[in-house]
């Protein structure tokens, strides 16, 4: 991932950066709002404007994927692949309404059209997907990881270990739900065990913490990765 220019220029595509980040483009509301998702306008911005700085050939991961509008936002526009993770064990979602979305948005079911699936969804809990994450990369590289599965400190951490072997040389690691103390300490952990190639970037709070709040949704972390 072009981690450096991706950064630099990511203020451009706000109003009011950082506290009051308002997307100058406005086409990730009615996205999240179709699928009822759980996430903002400002987060979704972030993460396609990251898309948008892959490699070719590098993927984005996302565990916790729901009902695909952080994913969806995320490839809209942008020529990449995903791979969605989701055990679907939390707010009502199914593996069904996630496909769905993905093939109203054109993402997957493109094999009649000569054209291979943007987004490969695992279904599992995140720590089964780590043990077979090559069977899925097929020896590419993670470039955008965008965590907001299991928000416990234990198991937050253990994806961002485990995610260490299929990251890029240089990547980003999103973290969802920083407001929550819980993933706080395993921002901090892990950062702090891998002092010389995790650097929390960016650490967006919202205010008072208080959660689905329209800019940071609950706060977000921005880890950049360099080996
Ligand atoms: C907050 S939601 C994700 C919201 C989503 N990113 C969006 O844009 O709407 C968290 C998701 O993580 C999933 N999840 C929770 N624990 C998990 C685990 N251990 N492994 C995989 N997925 C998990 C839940 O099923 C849920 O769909």
């Amino acid at each position: 991932m072009r981690v450096l220019e991706c950064l630099s220029s990511l203020p451009e595509k706000f109003t009011g950066w950082p506290d009051r980040a308002v997307p100058v483009e406005q086409w990730a509301a009615p996205i999240i709002s179709d699928v009822t998702g759980f996430t903002s306008p400002t987060v979704a911005t972030l993460l396609n404007h990251a898309c948008r700085h892959l490699l070719p050939g590098e993927y984005h991961v996302e565990i916790g994927s729901l009902h695909g509008a952080s994913l969806i936002c995320a490839l809209h526009a942008n020529d990449v692949h995903a791979i969605a993770v989701d055990n679907f064990s939390q707010f009502g979602a199914t593996s069904s309404r996630l496909l769905d979305n993905l093939r109203k948005y054109g993402l997957i079911d493109l094999k009649p059209y000569g054209l291979i699936d943007r987004v490969g969804v695992v279904k599992t809990h995140s720590a089964d997907f780590w043990h077979c994450a090559n069977d899925h990369l097929r020896s590419r590289k993670i470039g955008l990881l965008f965590y907001d599965g299991d928000h416990s400190t234990a198991e937050t951490l253990s994806s961002l270990e485990a995610a260490i072997p299929y990251l890029s040389d240089e990547a980003l690691i999103v973290v969802d739900d920083l407001n929550w103390e819980v993933v706080e300490r395993a921002v901090n952990l892990f950062v702090d065990q891998h002092a010389k190639q995790a650097k929390a970037k960016f650490r967006f709070y919202t205010p008072d913490r208080v959660n689905q709040y329209p800019i940071w949704w609950n706060g977000l972390a921005i880890i950049v990765w360099r080996r």
